[in-house]
């Protein structure tokens, strides 16, 4: 495998999902960058944007494994992990194992359902295994989450706690379709499938084994200089000191800017990373993790997408990159 490889297959892959999810290409190439990173992505919007769809659609163009999970009031760990039953026909105890043990998650309104609930995805998404009853399971590869929420001042949310969100390599937000042609399309495409759900008719574009080996190829051939090592801690360290915020990025956000800004260079058909793979996710890596003063956060003229920016305008971008504005 080489790199002009796997543009070529991001390519065809993007254009799959494109074939059925109407618009936002640059969204869909990061929820590609985040997944090829092996990393789990939370997606956040108003209801009817297309979340739900797009999850299903990527799941089944990448030829893995999914399963979905609606997050209720009343849903328990053991509907996530699954459970020990006992077989009368064979006198003992076996695992009947919940949807869980999959390649592609959907863990659909996941802040409708308690904390207690929501926490016991937690080590399955970092650990990639999980324990039932005292025993630990390996989860297969790919694994990863693509959770969807609700805005949480909608009714009836339990908004996911610090910890579980800084497991999410990515926050996402679908936005709107920007033009009328697309928002026609989106009607024109509904009037073709004949139906609600079109996940039936899509036909997967690459399979597991591929998936995996561009995982793996982004894990070993994708270079990464010292001067961008630098440019990644420059911009985590100066979320940490930065006046207006309470709780800057953590260690794990800085990891994730270099896992996505990676999967970016290899989606580009580059071998190396620049600062531009890098600027391009600060916000959906780091934006969730950190915490502004609630002083500021009352007064509204700040947000956390503002001082990241500044605090990008602020870093000195390595040198013999300057002249790559692709
Ligand atoms: N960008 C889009 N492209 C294609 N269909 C869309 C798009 N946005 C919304 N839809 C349509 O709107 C309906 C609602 O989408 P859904 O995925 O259930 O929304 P959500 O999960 O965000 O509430 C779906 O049936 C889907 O066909
Ligand atoms: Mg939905």
């Amino acid at each position: 495998m080489n790199v002009w490889e796997v543009k070529d297959v991001c390519t065809k892959v993007l254009d799959g999902i494109n074939r059925y999810f109407v618009g936002n290409r640059l969204m869909l190439r990061k929820l590609l960058a985040a997944s090829l990173a092996n990393g789990h992505i939370l997606f956040e919007d108003y209801p009817g944007l297309g979340k739900t769809l797009l999850a299903k659609i990527y799941s089944r163009v990448t030829g893995c494994v999914w399963r979905r999970i609606q997050f209720t009031p009343d849903l328990m760990a053991a509907d996530i992990l699954g459970t020990r039953v006992w077989r009368m026909a064979e006198s003992k105890f076996v695992l009947e194992k919940g949807p869980i043990f999959t390649n592609i998650l959907l863990a659909d309104e996941i802040n409708r359902s308690p904390p207690k609930t929501q926490s016991a995805l937690l080590e399955a998404m970092e650990e990639r295994q999980v324990t039932i009853e005292g025993e630990t399971h390996r989860l297969t590869a790919p694994f990863f989450v693509i959770a969807t929420q609700n805005p949480i001042e909608l009714e009836g949310t339990y908004p996911l706690p610090e910890a579980q969100m800084d497991r999410f390599l990515l926050k996402l937000s679908m936005g709107y379709v920007q033009t009328k042609d697309e928002e026609s399309l989106i009607l024109k495409r509904r009037i073709g499938w004949r139906r609600d759900d079109p996940t039936g008719m899509i036909k997967p574009v690459i399979d597991q084994p591929l998936f995996v080996a561009m995982q793996q190829f982004i894990e070993t051939d994708i270079y990464v200089d010292d001067q961008i090592v630098d440019y990644i801690s420059d911009i985590v360290r100066l979320t940490r000191g930065h006046p207006m915020i309470e709780v800057g990025a953590s260690p794990r956000g800085g990891l994730s800017l270099l896992k996505v800004a990676r999967a970016n260079a290899a989606i580009s058909g580059r071998s190396f990373v620049t600062p531009d793979d890098v600027k391009m996710f600060v916000n959906d890596a780091m934006g969730h993790r950190m915490i502004m003063k609630m002083e500021y956060a009352i007064e509204g003229a700040f947000s956390v997408a503002s001082i990241l920016k500044e605090i990008l305008d602020q870093v000195e971008v390595p040198k013999q990159f300057e002249s790559d504005n692709r």
